[in-house]
């Protein structure tokens, strides 16, 4: 595996060919993932400055030490007080007129405040451009994202042995939480979804008090964050004898997702791949109970590009870490999610959780 400092001086040369493509002098980079991805300092405030010759960090004193041993391709330069005044001198020494700044993160307050202060003439919106170059995942991303998958597929195989009647949701969330901690994950990705019996039908129904009960579905989703990386899995389980349509559903979801996992592949579109899974619903009878899209990229972020969904124009590269999560939810009986995250190849994904996805009855 390449050196850490090589990884990131990579990163740089890439942003400075969109740079370079975008007839953009320098760009300023505010956005927490964005200046971690690009300097791997982690602490919680940055700037970065970065031309075709200088790269800056701006922190202050909390940071000093940390981003100098951190960011070691940055001229890390500590601010007192306003920040503002920091970027300006900075944006006077190197004479950009042309700065690139991230439209789809800052707020209007600073956008103006910047716009009234700085030295720079024209500001243009940058964003979408650091978007794509966190779209494709290079080695180093990609272990730590499989450590983080790996870690929730330890969880689950974890916590199977402690659904049983009578535990409320929030306590198979709360044991989740901990047994990521305990194998090294920093938390969870995003809140742990555990919704049992007819709370199953809300895609996003995030743990509650309710009692577990004979004969409910159970979804379980939910990831972590490893080295700054995020997973995402969802498993679907029964306790108990379950219902006659939501093992026919369970099937359904399970033959979309096991399809979508065996055609995607570089070249596609997002849509494309959406539409594998989703019309294996549809022509099931159930389209109309399938309304989230196909899947979407993980990485810094829990959700980012590329999206998999009837919208998804991206078209997939190596590299690229995405889900692949159809299900079906009917309200007043529960719904069934299945949920894997894949790395685009040119021909069959690398599929990264290992879970069984075979009907899991407790
Ligand atoms: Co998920
Ligand atoms: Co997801």
């Amino acid at each position: 595996m390449k050196s850490l400092a090589s990884v990131f001086k990579n990163r740089l040369k890439r942003l400075r060919e969109k740079l370079k493509l975008k007839d953009v002098e320098a760009v300023l980079i505010n956005k927490r993932e964005n200046y971690f991805y690009l300097s791997g300092f982690t602490g919680t405030f940055a700037h970065l400055v970065i031309s075709q010759d200088d790269a800056y960090l701006i922190t202050d004193f909390r940071y000093t030490e940390q981003a100098r041993n951190q960011a070691s391709a940055y001229k890390v330069v500590e601010c007192s007080g306003n920040s503002i005044d920091a970027l300006n001198e900075i944006i006077n020494k190197i004479g950009i007129k042309k700065i690139g700044f991230e439209e789809n993160y800052l707020t209007y307050q600073i956008f103006t405040e910047y716009k009234n202060r700085f030295s720079a003439s024209d500001f243009l919106p940058f964003g979408k451009e650091i978007g794509e170059l966190r779209v494709i995942k290079d080695e180093v991303e990609i272990a730590s994202i499989k450590k983080a998958v790996e870690i929730a597929d330890e969880a689950f195989t974890h916590i199977l042995k402690l659904i049983k009647p009578g535990v409320r949701e929030i306590e198979i969330a709360a044991e989740i939480e901990y047994h990521m901690k305990k194998l090294g994950a920093s938390g969870p990705s995003f809140d742990t979804i555990v919704a049992s019996g007819k709370r199953a039908a809300m895609p996003h129904g995030v743990a509650s008090e309710k009692v577990i009960e004979m004969g409910d579905i159970i979804t379980l989703d939910y990831g972590c964050i490893y080295n700054n990386y995020c997973s995402d899995m969802t498993r679907t389980v029964f306790l108990g004898e379950p219902d006659k349509e939501l093992i026919k559903i369970y099937e359904i979801v399970k033959r979309a997702q096991f399809q979508a996992l065996a055609s995607a592949h570089r070249g596609l579109k997002g849509k494309d791949i959406d539409s594998i899974a989703r019309s294996i619903i549809s022509e099931s009878g159930y389209g109309a109970n399938f309304g989230h899209s196909l899947g979407h990229g993980v990485g810094i972020e829990i959700h980012e590009e590329p999206r998999l969904s009837v919208r998804g124009e991206v078209v997939m590269e190596n590299g690229m870490v995405v889900t692949v999560e159809p299900g079906i939810y009917v309200e007043g009986l529960g719904g069934v999610r299945i949920e894997d995250m894949i790395v685009i190849n040119d021909q069959k994904p690398d599929v990264l959780t290992s879970s069984t996805k075979e009907i899991i009855i407790l």
